[in-house]
């Protein structure tokens, strides 16, 4: 089961502070947030590509986004050169701002373009070691099954589909018979995405990515609070500006506010404007 890159949650001092959950919950991946592949922009600068805090028991995958194959030929010889042996495109973001510069989900309407940044991805980190996360489509959700044979053509590591459309973002019922046509026509290894539950999902958990019902799960044991504590000590090393700090804390506890306990205290969690009166609203 491979954690979903959520860009500002599931990031690197996200996955040193919830090892041991994300372990527990049968994790094996994460996917990094995106990092952007631009010209001149040395990856290693990102603080996502730090090493030394990870999780040892989970392998962690960059994921780049861009549309620029030699600048993502560079950032994938970069990381090659620190250790890391997969890496992953996002060809999935659903930000007009993003997927109408042609990045993102917008590879999706640029078919020669995405063969281009496959190609490179592969050649680079070699055979079965570079992967691609998509979505259903654009506009509709059968667009990606006109892309199957072009992307059959590349031995990638594994296609993870969000089984949504880039317009339809992040909400709204999922097309899993869009999904399972895909299936039928993919020869890479298909992983699923969208709103799947942690435990009980009819696709083999090996081949699942999981996002916020993970992150929701975490707001659900018996010690959040412990855990909370624990990633605002963990964020204030990292960042040293409390008011960072409690964005990054509200934003948490911003996919616990439907849970009984949470529910009650959000209204006041939101409102909170140190880190003090965000403990104080949280009891923590
Ligand atoms: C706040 C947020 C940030 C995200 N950042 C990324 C990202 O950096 N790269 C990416 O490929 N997908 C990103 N996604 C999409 C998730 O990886 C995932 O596809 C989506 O949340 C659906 O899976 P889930 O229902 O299991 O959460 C993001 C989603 C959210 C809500």
């Amino acid at each position: 089961m491979i954690l979903a890159p959520l860009r500002g949650v599931t990031i690197r001092c996200f996955r040193a502070t919830f090892s041991h959950e994300i372990a527990e919950a049968g994790f094996t991946e994460a996917i990094t947030p995106f990092i952007t592949a631009n010209a001149g922009v040395n990856p290693l600068k990102d603080r996502e590509l730090g090493r030394g805090e990870e999780i040892p028991s989970i392998k962690v995958t960059p994921q780049f986004i861009g549309k620029d194959p030699d600048a993502l030929k560079f950032c994938l010889e970069k990381i090659r050169e620190k250790g890391y042996d997969t890496a992953d495109l996002n060809a999935g973001c659903p930000f007009p701002m993003v997927r109408n510069k042609g990045r993102g989900s917008g590879l999706l309407k640029n078919p020669k373009l995405l063969a281009e940044m496959m190609s490179v991805g592969v050649s680079i980190m070699g055979e079965g070691r570079f992967s691609v996360k998509t979505r259903l489509g654009i506009d509709s959700p059968n667009e990606l099954k006109a892309l199957m044979p072009l992307i059959n053509d590349f031995p990638l590591r594994y296609l993870t589909v969000h089984s949504r459309t880039a317009k339809e973002m992040y909400c709204g019922n999922v097309h899993l018979e869009e999904f399972k046509e895909i299936a039928s026509n993919a020869k890479v290894p298909l992983i699923y995405n969208g709103d799947a539950p942690i435990d009980d999902f009819d696709w083999p958990k090996e081949y699942l990515m999981i996002g916020r019902s993970f992150i929701r799960s975490l707001g659900e044991r018996e010690n959040s609070n412990e855990l909370v504590e624990k990633y605002i000590e963990n964020s204030l090393k990292e960042l040293g500006s409390p008011r960072a700090v409690l964005g990054r804390m509200k934003e948490l506890a911003s996919y616990w506010k439907e849970l009984p306990r949470y529910r009650r205290l959000w209204p006041i969690v939101k409102l909170a404007r140190t880190l003090d009166e965000f403990r104080i609203a949280l009891n923590l």
